[in-house]
């Protein structure tokens, strides 16, 4: 499990199934990521059983849900993230739920602290003690597909109650901090999938195992790539949150259900400043999002001079 004080991520299982189901009926999962849709439960299971549990058991994926663990409840407002979430801070469209899976974390490792004591039971239902930590249900899904070579693909979701509060950009910093992190002895996953003999990547038991980062538990990633289909600025905003460079726009590059679409790529390695660079075209900026906003309004500003 990766944690900060407020989030927790753990791989996701069975018990989750409900959550995924419900959450992946938003219009934006299924327009940005490559879920199927519709989005059945079948759908949710598949993705559990076929591709999140084997990815972690083959080194070849690793995926978690994102669980709040402190007193944000899912639906929290805006503005009761932006008035004082316990939140430390800090797409892919792979990451999804769907056939190949919701993408989805720390071991109290990276930017937040181990976590506990994140807050009250508070938000009520459906909350759960996971290694001490008050944990609620699954609010999204982050996780790393592709790793190959020291490289990995990064891809998430969020449920649309847990949006604007900086959830993502946080688990991407977790996520981020676990996978450059060096690996234990014995896990070389500079080629994986490398874990062969019996030496699989089980949550619980193997990287998942919720040690801290200085305990070598990482995957010693050097690059984590980002893509997303030309257009999807929210998730742009979470890879420049986390420092990934802008590398490009690729024609017809991505494949959704089928059809070929434009991407976008960025790319964080592991001895990146994790903190926003330029180089992010304007386009890639919401328009009414608080990032854009003042680049907008010199925009503005600019036509208006010329008038
Ligand atoms: C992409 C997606 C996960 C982004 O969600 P998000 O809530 O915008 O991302 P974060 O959790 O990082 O939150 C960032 C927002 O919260 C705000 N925020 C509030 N508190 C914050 C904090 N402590 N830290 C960072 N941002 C914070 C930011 O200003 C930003 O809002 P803005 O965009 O209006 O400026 C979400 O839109 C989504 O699930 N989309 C559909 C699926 C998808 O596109 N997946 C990616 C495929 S490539």
């Amino acid at each position: 499990m990766l944690r900060s004080s407020r989030l927790a991520l753990s791989a996701p299982t069975l018990d989750d199934v409900a959550a995924i189901t419900a959450e992946c009926q938003d219009e934006a999962i299924q327009r940005w990521t490559t879920v199927p849709s519709p989005y059945t439960r079948a759908d949710a299971e598949g993705f559990v059983r076929e591709v999140a549990t084997p990815g972690w058991e083959q080194g070849t994926s690793c995926t978690w849900g994102i669980r709040m663990g402190g007193p944000l409840a899912l639906g929290a407002s805006r503005q009761a993230g932006d008035a004082g979430s316990a939140g430390a801070s800090s797409g892919s469209r792979g990451a999804g739920a769907g056939s190949s899976g919701a993408g989805a974390g720390s071991s109290g490792a990276g930017a937040g602290s181990p976590g506990a004591e994140a807050g009250s039971p508070g938000a009520g239902a459906g909350f759960f003690e996971s290694n001490s930590v008050q944990v609620g249900p699954l609010v999204g899904m982050i996780g790393l597909d592709n790793i190959t070579d020291g490289a990995a693909e990064i891809g998430f979701w969020l449920a649309p109650g847990a949006r604007g509060l900086g959830v993502m950009s946080e688990a991407v910093g977790l996520v981020c901090s676990w996978a450059f992190a060096e690996p234990g002895p014995g896990r070389r996953l500079d080629h994986a999938p490398g874990l062969q003999n019996g030496q699989g990547l089980r949550d619980g038991q193997g990287l998942g195992s919720g040690q801290g980062l200085g305990n070598g538990q990482g995957l010693g990633l050097r690059r984590i790539e980002w893509r997303a289909f030309v257009g999807n600025t929210a998730s742009a905003g979470v890879a420049r949150r986390a420092g990934f460079r802008f590398e490009g726009m690729h024609r017809l590059a991505g494949v959704q259900r089928g059809i070929r679409l434009d991407d976008w790529s960025a790319a964080l390695l592991a001895t990146d400043p994790r903190t926003p660079v330029p180089g992010w075209p304007p386009f890639t900026f919401a328009r009414l999002g608080s990032e854009a906003r003042g680049a907008s309004t010199s925009r503005v500003e600019r036509k208006r001079r010329r008038l």
